[in-house]
């Protein structure tokens, strides 16, 4: 069968077997080995990738499913520079061995995309499908918060400096918290 889907941005059709998983077209068909297979039974997390912006466990998941779908792999994350959370994993030292620290990451982007300053809790709750065996996961969270501060104080420099748009009159608009 047939089946087509945006990866990291690329257009990706493949002829596969209808049993195929996704994390085998990911890794086996694409070459995206970035994202580990750990149990291949849906507990370890460690193939966690983003459909749609959804965290979802690509063992646990056929690839025929992803029919039409939007996918972000941890090769995908990175722009010109490296993401805010591969950053601060790096820098709070939030990894050892590394096998969990893609789904931990793509895990964390997904949360950081609808809650951009959760607390200890939401963060735990938001990574409690994947298994860290090396950190003790203290390390983890904290990387979170500060992938979660920097990417406020950049979205707060972005909005701080744009232009106030021009009124018909020539002068800027300024508005309140009240909305005058
Ligand atoms: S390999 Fe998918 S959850 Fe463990
Ligand atoms: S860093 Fe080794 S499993 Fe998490």
């Amino acid at each position: 069968m047939r089946v087509r889907m945006t990866v990291n941005g690329r257009g990706v059709t493949e002829d596969i077997e209808p049993r195929l998983l996704l994390v085998h077209l990911l890794r086996d068909r694409l070459g995206l080995t970035g994202t580990h297979i750990g149990c291949e039974t849906s507990y370890c997390g460690a193939c966690t990738v983003l459909v749609d912006g959804l965290a979802v466990k690509s063992c646990a998941m056929l690839a025929l499913q992803a029919e039409g779908a939007d996918l972000l792999t941890i090769e995908g994350l990175a722009t010109d520079e490296l993401h805010p959370l591969q950053k601060s994993f790096s820098v709070c030292h939030a990894l050892q061995c590394g096998f969990c620290t893609p789904g931990m990451i793509l895990s964390s982007v997904a949360l950081l995309a609808h809650n951009a300053d959760p607390t200890d809790g939401e963060i735990r709750r938001a990574i409690d499908g994947n298994l860290c065996r090396c950190t003790g996961y203290h390390n983890i969270v904290r990387a979170v918060e500060v992938a979660a501060a920097e990417m406020r104080a950049e979205t707060s420099q972005l909005f701080g400096s744009m232009t106030p748009p021009i009124t018909a009159g020539g002068d800027s608009v300024t508005t309140t918290a009240e909305g005058g």
